[in-house]
């Protein structure tokens, strides 16, 4: 995780890395220094946090069925898991019924969830912990029988093999996608705008917005799945243009020093390629730092696709 300028007389951020672990006696003053890092306070834009220990989202498909609502499960897992100032990224919420890749994942685009969420937050912060939403929509990585039948959307029509589904017939390959028209994009952004504000009623601390993975942002983000001759393809700066409108409209909700956003430069994950990645996310992360985020939440590139090398 790379966080934002560090305010109010805190140290810069130490990179969790699994070597710190394995410090030898001979690394032993490194490792001390490393631990007082490690356990330093920081402000993440807005959001205090009494150490530097951060729970990376993960899927769990614990919803409630039906309605991908979390429940009194959720809260569970996410109270256990709190710390006092520490902060947890939750698993990815779609921002709308059409746009999951996993039979059991939450939403966050009704009441009723919104009020599972509160159930979540309240567990965390009862506990002194921080809590950010992550806002999904997973793009061509769906199902029909995911979305009542609605077929995926994506930056290009292409359909891949490697691009497959959870659904409650077990895992399939996704249903071929369509190409979202440029018309329909703003009612992308506004599907993010209004999960924003749902986000924010729930009572969470910020939003992390998806943009890794090779879901719906990264596929504009990519030339492998971004085929376009509009303003959302071609050069780097029509494909990353989605993902700042989108990081702009959540932008607005909670204000920028409370949004984080998350990115995967090296992943492989659901099909995603790129003929020159330094040069996407290059481009990316300078338009993303003209914000002043909480935060730029990059997967590390020993990952790829499913596999930590
Ligand atoms: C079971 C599982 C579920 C995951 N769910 C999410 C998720 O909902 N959102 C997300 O951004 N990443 C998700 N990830 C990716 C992890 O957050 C993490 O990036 C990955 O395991 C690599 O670890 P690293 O980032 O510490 O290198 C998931 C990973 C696993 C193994």
């Amino acid at each position: 995780m790379t966080f934002g300028a560090p305010r109010k007389g805190t140290h810069e951020v130490v990179l969790i890395h699994r070597r710190l672990l394995l410090a030898s006696t001979t690394h032993t003053y490194l490792a001390m220094q490393t631990h007082r890092t490690l356990f330093a306070p920081i402000w993440l834009g807005a959001i205090e946090l009494a150490h530097r220990v951060v729970m990376a989202p993960l899927t769990r498909l614990r919803s409630m069925q039906p309605g991908d609502i979390p429940g009194s499960l959720m809260a569970e897992y996410y109270g256990q898991r709190a710390s006092d100032g520490g902060l947890i990224v939750t698993e990815s919420a779609e921002i709308t019924p059409d746009a999951s890749a996993y039979e059991g994942a939450p939403g966050i685009y009704t009441d009723v969830q919104v009020g599972g969420w509160r159930g979540v937050v309240d567990a965390v912060h009862a506990r002194g912990g921080r809590i950010v939403l992550q806002l999904w929509h997973s793009g061509r990585v769906s199902h029909m029988k995911l979305s009542a039948g609605v077929v995926p959307v994506g930056a290009s029509a292409i359909p891949s093999d490697e691009v497959q589904v959870f659904t409650a017939n077990g895992i399939l390959p996704a249903t071929p996608n369509r190409a979202l028209s440029a018309d329909e994009l703003p009612g992308i952004v506004d599907l993010y705008h209004r999960a924003a504000e749902r986000a924010k009623i729930a009572g969470f601390d910020g939003a992390e917005i998806l943009a890794a993975g090779g879901y719906l942002l990264d596929q504009f983000l990519q030339n492998g799945t971004n085929r376009r001759t509009d303003r959302y393809g071609g050069t780097v700066e029509n494909r990353a243009r989605l993902l700042i409108e989108v990081t702009s409209a959540v932008a607005e909700v909670w204000g920028a020093d409370r949004v984080g956003v998350r990115i995967s430069p090296s992943g492989t994950f659901n099909g995603i390629s790129d003929s020159e990645p330094e040069s996407i996310f290059d481009h990316v992360a300078g338009a993303l730092g003209q914000f002043g985020l909480a935060y730029l939440h990059v997967i590390e590139p020993r990952v790829r696709g499913r596999f930590d090398s």
